[in-house]
């Protein structure tokens, strides 16, 4: 099926989640990423603050620990303590076409900080929106148009998400993708067969093509020899390996503890 490609999109909030390596039993880390827990508890404190009874949509884009001040962190450090100190969660969500930047205060159970956002950028993607999005061609009746004139059988056109870019200066308004599809008969590698000189943006909020246009037809490329499966490898690429043995006598020299190594 669609192998949906989490396109990662840059954006101004997204960071990157650091596991600290945590030797404080008993204690929780400032810095150790949310829980699973926690992050349910973020999802019910958030949705219930959007009136679940109201038709309001609501995304998460991005969750993460809103991490404590560095003072904070180090005076924690200093005195070796089983405290563990208050946690908030920083939220980002979409609703009514808004982006939502908020506050959890986990300790408390509460939203303590809500804005709706109106900088430049957006929040990540989510993998929904995206897997919504590549449906769109398939029911899209100048596309399949498009895919007949290329004698292309659409039972096997799958589509994948791109984002548009983002350049900075020039404020967008949307949240348009752009959508690119592939014809997988005959390989699993898709992309080495797109289908090219269509352009279909997809915008996400309203879930619709919002344009659509086949601009020149180029041969997709032949399936034979686009195989990467090991498989599906003749000699010399393999699969003629003689046998080899990695031994760990004592085990792996490392230890997964949860989210620490
Ligand atoms: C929510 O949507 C449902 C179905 O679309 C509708 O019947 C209901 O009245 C809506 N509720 C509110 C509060 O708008
Ligand atoms: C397209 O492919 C599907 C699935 O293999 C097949 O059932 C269908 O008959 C094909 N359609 C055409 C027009 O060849």
């Amino acid at each position: 099926m669609a192998s949906t490609l989490k396109v990662v999109l840059l954006l101004l909030f997204s960071s990157f989640t650091i596991s600290p390596i945590s030797c404080y039993k008993g204690a929780q880390h400032p810095l150790d990423p949310l829980s699973p827990k926690e992050l349910t508890l973020v999802q019910t404190i958030v949705k219930k603050s959007y009136n679940p009874s109201s038709n309001n949509s609501i995304s998460f884009h991005y969750v993460g620990l809103d991490e404590p001040e560095k003072p904070t962190v180090l005076s924690w450090l200093s005195k070796p303590s089983t405290k563990t100190l208050p946690r908030r969660a920083l939220v980002f969500t979409r609703v009514n076409e808004q982006t939502h930047e908020i506050i959890v205060d986990l300790s408390k159970r509460i939203i303590v900080y809500d804005e709706v956002y109106k900088g430049l950028g957006y929040p990540l993607l989510t993998a929904d929106e995206q897997i919504a999005a590549i449906q769109l061609p398939l029911k899209y009746g100048p596309f399949i148009e498009s895919t007949k004139r290329r004698d292309l059988n659409v039972s096997y056109v799958v589509c994948s998400t791109f984002t548009v870019g983002w350049f900075g200066g020039v404020e967008r308004t949307k949240r348009v993708v752009k959508v690119q599809c592939f014809y997988n008969k005959g390989t699993v590698n898709l992309y080495l067969r797109p289908i090219e000189g269509i352009r279909i943006v997809v915008d996400l909020d309203k879930m619709k093509i919002v344009e659509y246009s086949d601009a020149f037809k180029i041969p997709v490329p032949k399936a034979e020899g686009t195989d990467y499966r090991f498989s599906k490898q003749h000699p010399p690429f393999g699969p003629r390996i003689n046998g080899a043995a990695i031994m760990q006598t004592n085990g792996p020299g490392f230890e997964i503890d949860g989210h620490t190594i």
